[in-house]
């Protein structure tokens, strides 16, 4: 866009009625449009605002762009896909990318994980997953499996399956019964005896035993998937504690139940290896990914599973599809092309070790805002951390509202849930750029009422 075209845009964007047109996801769009917040470019470690202002992104777009902005490699494989294949039908047909890209993500997924079905984004993964663990049963002549187990604080995104699963009561209470036959584990967040750990929090695996509990209640014969994201991100960072996801998988074992991660978040290197179940040493027998699968530059997710998956659908009549699931744009080539470039650009960069040798540094740059004003717990692992700030009585996330605001006039962009900060920064980030991003939190934590 030239200069003169760029302002024009910006004049119309920037007109009180031309902005009421877009209702505005998860934002408070009064709020919003009194106040404006545009992003009109990116690179490496920056945003640039709409008043010309560079903001560092401590989020990485929205957990997404772990190699930093605006990567040169992937830009250009998109470009050129764009030029080359716009929309290849994906039922029936199929182009080179979407299998070279399968294969990418697949070498580095745990080694028990041999197929991906590409989906366009984090809830439509979710969604698969749920919907693939119930036909497998099926398959499997268990048809009597239909239950579905979440978790309390757990975020898997906003389809349908997704909220019911989902353990946020702000997501869920407007929307009806959802999905019938749904049941939640307990939360692991145990303030009281875990806050200020650093990585995975020594109390609370004894809490997986709750699905022995629900086993105990609905019976094993009913029940089809468990879906727990190993780190819980949208809710606030909540890392399992030490020896929950190992107990959770020996339980679902023990009683047939299939283990479903959701990696929306951890996926693609933020715990510092490229999935939390590596990094954890328990293996799912389904993974959901999104985000950091094209470093945000192309809607793209993906649900991974286990050999054993996908081949009890692989039989009947060869003319029909095995799974009656799949979206038009699945596997798109240029969501294909960005996903190609940007697990190259990954591998070639080393940016998962990066990420790992990174969290140290970053693990006692955060913690170092213990004592601070209003921190009551601080957590974190690989490059994700959240700090929760004690709520202002009677206006819950208004004071982590304000931080997040103050930061931003600052040139530092954080994300909030709720009173939790939550930081996750592009795995290019600099010493110097955590430790101004610490910085100015204290200054603005402290200085908020
Ligand atoms: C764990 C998890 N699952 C699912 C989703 C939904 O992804 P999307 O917003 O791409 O639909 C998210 C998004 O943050 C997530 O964190």
């Amino acid at each position: 866009m030239n200069a003169a075209t760029e302002a024009h845009h910006l004049q119309i964007m920037l007109d009180g009625e031309s902005m009421a047109a877009h209702w505005m996801p998860f934002t408070a769009n009064r709020q919003f449009k009194q106040a404006p917040r545009l992003l009109v470019a990116s690179e490496g470690m920056y945003y640039t605002t709409h008043d010309g202002r560079r903001v560092l992104d401590m989020i990485a777009g929205l957990w997404c762009c772990n190699a930093g902005h605006r990567r040169e490699p992937i830009v250009r494989a998109i470009q050129e896909m764009a030029a080359t294949l716009d929309m290849a039908t994906p039922f029936n047909m199929g182009h080179p990318a979407a299998f070279t890209a399968a294969a990418r993500v697949i070498a580095m997924a745990p080694a028990n994980m041999k197929h991906v079905m590409f989906t366009n984004s984090g809830s439509e993964s979710v969604d698969t997953a749920l919907k693939i663990a119930l036909a497998w049963h099926r398959q499997r002549g268990q048809g009597s499996r239909t239950r579905l187990i979440g978790r309390v604080r757990g975020y898997h995104g906003v389809n349908l399956g997704g909220t019911a699963v989902g353990g946020i009561v702000g997501n869920r209470k407007l929307f009806g019964a959802l999905v019938a036959g749904v049941d939640h584990l307990p939360s692991t967040h145990l303030p009281e005896v875990n806050a200020f750990s650093r990585g995975q929090p020594a109390h609370g695996a004894y809490l997986a035993d709750e699905l022995e509990r629900l086993v105990a209640l609905h019976d094993a014969s009913t029940i089809a998937a468990v879906i727990v994201e190993p780190v819980a991100g949208s809710t606030g960072v909540l890392i399992p504690p030490k020896g929950y996801l190992e107990r959770l998988r020996e339980i679902c074992t023990r009683h047939g139940i299939l283990l479903i991660f959701d990696e929306v978040i951890t996926g693609f290197g933020r715990t510092g290896a490229a999935f939390a179940a590596q990094r954890y040493g328990v293996m799912p027998d389904i993974i959901t990914c999104a985000k950091g699968l094209t470093n945000g530059s192309v809607p793209m997710g993906g649900v991974i599973v286990s050999g054993d998956i996908y081949e009890a659908f692989m039989q009947g009549p060869e003319h029909l599809p095995e799974l009656p699931h799949g979206y038009t744009y699945s596997a798109h080539p240029l969501a294909c092309a960005a996903a190609n470039a940007t697990l190259k650009l990954y591998a070639d960069e080393g940016l998962f070790a990066r990420a790992h040798a990174m969290a140290p540094t970053f693990e006692d740059a955060v913690h170092s805002l213990r004592g601070t004003r209003h921190v009551i717990d601080i957590r974190n692992d690989g490059l994700v951390a959240g700090i929760e700030l004690e709520p202002r009585p009677g206006a819950p996330g208004a004071r982590a509202f304000e931080v997040f605001l103050a930061c931003y006039q600052r040139g530092l962009l954080v994300r909030t849930t709720g009173d939790i900060i939550a930081l996750s920064p592009p795995f290019i980030v600099e010493e110097a750029q955590i430790a101004q991003a610490v910085d100015t939190l204290r200054e603005v934590i402290a200085q908020t009422a």
